[in-house]
């Protein structure tokens, strides 16, 4: 697998616009399977998982083209047939073909999905959803096996709030019959860009950007032409890149306020920011200031894809700051990376940590642990002193469209080897 060499020590300076939110393309481009008509969208980053879910559409029957951008998709010929292919192993969010092909064929067999491994990752939140809409659950220890007589709107209270079930149960909902209220539904950016692009495709889905979204089902659904939102992690990524090279860094292509939660901790490390409707500005900075806690949740709480890469700053920050990881209990191995570049801290239990800064970061073979720990392994070494190699950069690639060519615009030293 290819690796990064990367010479830390040089200030970030310039403008950069993100990609589209790859969270958002992959539920879109699995909700073009609810129709049998053609679905035209942009802004879609070419990363790795965008490929892999290509591919995983093309295996059930879809044409699909991919050119600067913008994908195609052409349903005509899908069939449901049992999903098993690498694609589905290698990636969590396979589980989003689950809902439409239920929706569409009223059955659907699909290995159990994989991706990053973040601790336990169970689909049972999928699955009572899709049993509430009237799905069935076929006892399969290989394969996630669901069929229905017909799907039925439904008040649905989820189990958790959870970003891919949400999806899945509206995928499913918009085409049931009957109306639907799905409680407790997840309200993240790219949650809200699915919903929108559903009722671009005729469905009714309201509440969007809240916790409680309701359906009216729909017999059919048409093709639609949608532009995915702009990445507000892969902003935030590089919004953490330039204050610890105390840069100045202008980042374009989002809604700054998916991330005000964010932002705040920003300021209360000393960083100043400026904002525009669809831009953010971190300015250079004085001495850091100490920040006391960064606690993840569901939006528009503190993004969890983004706590490795904010820790990072935590290692420059003064003082002990606490890190409460409280969806995923394996999101804190990148720690010990850190720990091989001098960074101090201790580790509380699966979800917590208590970072002791600040330490200078030293050069040090590392390695990604998974999309978000690789990205934050990068702003480690670009903090460093010295010349670090990170391995396992598979990982970055699944989620990062051309990391290190950005990075290099904004005056980074950063090679693919
Ligand atoms: N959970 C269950 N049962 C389920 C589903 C989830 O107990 O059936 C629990 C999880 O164990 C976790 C919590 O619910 O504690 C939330 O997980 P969620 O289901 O929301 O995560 P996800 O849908 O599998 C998406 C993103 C992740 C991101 C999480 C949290 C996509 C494709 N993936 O995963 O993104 O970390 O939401 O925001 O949208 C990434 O982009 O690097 C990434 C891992």
């Amino acid at each position: 697998m290819a690796k990064y060499i990367v010479q830390g020590g040089r200030k970030l300076n310039g403008t950069v616009k993100v990609s589209g939110s790859k969270n958002a393309a992959l539920p879109i481009l699995c909700a073009t399977l609810l129709t049998n008509q053609k679905s035209t969208i942009k802004n879609v980053p070419d990363i790795a998982d965008i490929r892999n879910m290509i591919g995983l559409l093309e295996f059930v029957g879809c044409k699909v083209t991919f050119e600067k951008g913008v994908i195609t998709v052409d349903p005509k010929a899908l069939k449901s047939k049992p999903v098993v292919m690498d694609g589905v192993c290698n990636m969590r969010a396979s589980v989003l073909l689950l809902g439409p092909l239920l929706a569409r064929f009223n059955k659907a067999k699909i290995s159990f999905p994989g991706g990053c491994i973040l601790g336990k990752r169970p689909v049972d939140v999928h699955l009572t959803g899709l049993e509430g809409l009237g799905g069935k659950v076929h006892d399969d220890k290989e394969m996630i096996s669901m069929t229905a007589n017909s799907l039925k709107g439904a008040d649905i209270t989820m189990k958790e709030i959870s970003v891919t079930a949400t999806e899945n149960i509206v995928m499913a909902a918009v085409l049931a019959k009957g109306k639907s209220h799905v409680r407790l539904a997840a309200a993240e950016p790219h949650v809200q860009d699915l919903c929108r692009m559903l009722n671009k495709m005729g469905a009714k889905i309201k509440g969007i950007g809240t916790h409680d979204l309701t359906i009216e089902g729909v017999s059919k659904l048409q093709g639609a032409n949608h532009t995915v939102i702009g990445d507000y992690l892969e902003a935030g990524t590089f919004a953490v890149a330039a204050a610890i090279t105390n840069g100045n860094v202008k980042i374009t292509g989002i809604n700054p306020h998916d991330l005000d939660i964010v932002w705040n901790k920003f300021e209360e490390a000393g960083i100043d920011l400026k904002f525009t409707s669809n831009s953010v500005e971190v300015l250079p900075h004085g001495r850091l200031k100490r920040v006391s806690k960064i606690r993840t949740a569901v939006f528009p709480s503190f993004p969890t894809d983004l706590q490795a890469p904010f820790t990072v700053l935590l290692t420059m920050t003064p003082g002990e700051s606490m890190v409460h990881e409280t969806l995923f209990d394996g999101r804190l191995n990148y720690l010990a990376e850190l720990e091989k570049m001098g960074a101090k801290f201790e580790i509380l239990n699966p979800h917590q940590a208590i970072i002791h800064g600040p330490h200078k970061l030293e050069a040090a073979p590392i390695s990604s642990w998974d999309i978000r720990a690789g990205a934050a392994m990068v702003l480690a070494a670009l903090a460093a002193k010295g010349k670090t190699e990170i391995s396992n950069i598979g990982f970055i690639d699944r989620g990062y469209e051309n990391l290190e060519g950005k990075l290099k615009k904004l005056g980074a030293k950063i090679e693919r080897v």
